[in-house]
C-alpha cells in the first residue's frame, strides 16, 4: 500500500555507522545483486571517513520518525558547478515498494533546486529494477559508462 510520506534526512556521522550498517544488512537481496558481500561496521566506518574528507558528498540516514528506513549517498557540485550525482539510494528492502524512494527523492530535489540545476543517478550493476525506478521519476537514460555503470539525468529546473 503507498503512503504519504514525510520523512527526515539525518546527516550521517562516524557514530551513526552502526545505523547503516543495520540498514545494509536489511538489504540482501541488493547485496546479491550488486554480487557483493555485506559491508562489515569496519568498512562502513572508513567509508564514513573517507566521506567526511570530501566536502560535496553528502550521506544521510532517512527517517520516518524515529524509525530509520534508508540511506542516502550523493555529491553536490558533481560532475560539474550545477550539478548533483546520487550514487546510492538504499530503502529498508521491507519497506520498498511503498513510495518511500520516491519521496526521498523528491526531496532531495527540492532541497537542491535553488542551487543545482541538474541531478544525475548512476546506477551500479546490472540493476533493472533501479533503472525502471529513477525512469518512473522522471530520469532519463543518459548513457552506458563501461560495462557496469549507467547514468540518468532529471533536470531540476
Ligand atoms: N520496477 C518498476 N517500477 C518500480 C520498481 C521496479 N522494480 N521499483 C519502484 N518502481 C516504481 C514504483 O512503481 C513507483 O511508481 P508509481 O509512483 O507510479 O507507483 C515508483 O517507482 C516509486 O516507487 P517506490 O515505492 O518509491 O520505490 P522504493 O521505495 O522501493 O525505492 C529503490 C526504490 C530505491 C530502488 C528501492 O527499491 C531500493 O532501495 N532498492 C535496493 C537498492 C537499489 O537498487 N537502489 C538504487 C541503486 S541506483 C542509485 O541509487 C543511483
Amino acid at each position: 500500500m503507498k503512503v504519504s510520506v514525510q520523512l527526515d534526512f539525518l546527516p550521517v556521522t562516524a557514530d551513526l555507522a552502526p545505523a547503516v550498517h543495520s540498514l545494509y544488512l536489511s538489504c540482501p537481496t541488493y547485496i546479491a545483486l550488486i554480487g557483493g558481500e555485506t559491508p562489515s561496521l569496519n568498512d562502513i566506518r572508513r567509508e564514513l571517513e573517507t566521506l567526511r574528507q570530501d566536502t560535496r558528498r553528502q550521506a544521510v540516514l532517512i527517517r520516518q520518525g524515529e524509525r530509520v528506513v534508508g540511506f542516502l549517498d550523493y555529491k553536490v557540485a558533481h560532475p560539474d558547478l550545477h550539478s548533483a550525482t546520487i550514487s546510492l539510494l538504499l530503502i529498508e528492502e521491507s519497506l520498498q515498494g511503498r513510495g518511500l524512494g520516491k519521496a526521498a527523492v523528491e526531496q532531495l530535489e527540492v532541497l537542491l533546486k535553488e542551487r543545482m540545476e541538474r541531478l544525475y543517478a548512476v546506477v551500479y550493476g546490472h540493476n533493472e529494477q533501479a533503472k525502471r525506478f529513477w525512469e518512473r521519476l522522471g530520469f532519463e537514460h543518459l548513457r552506458d559508462s563501461g560495462p557496469n555503470l549507467s547514468w540518468y539525468l532529471k533536470r531540476l529546473r
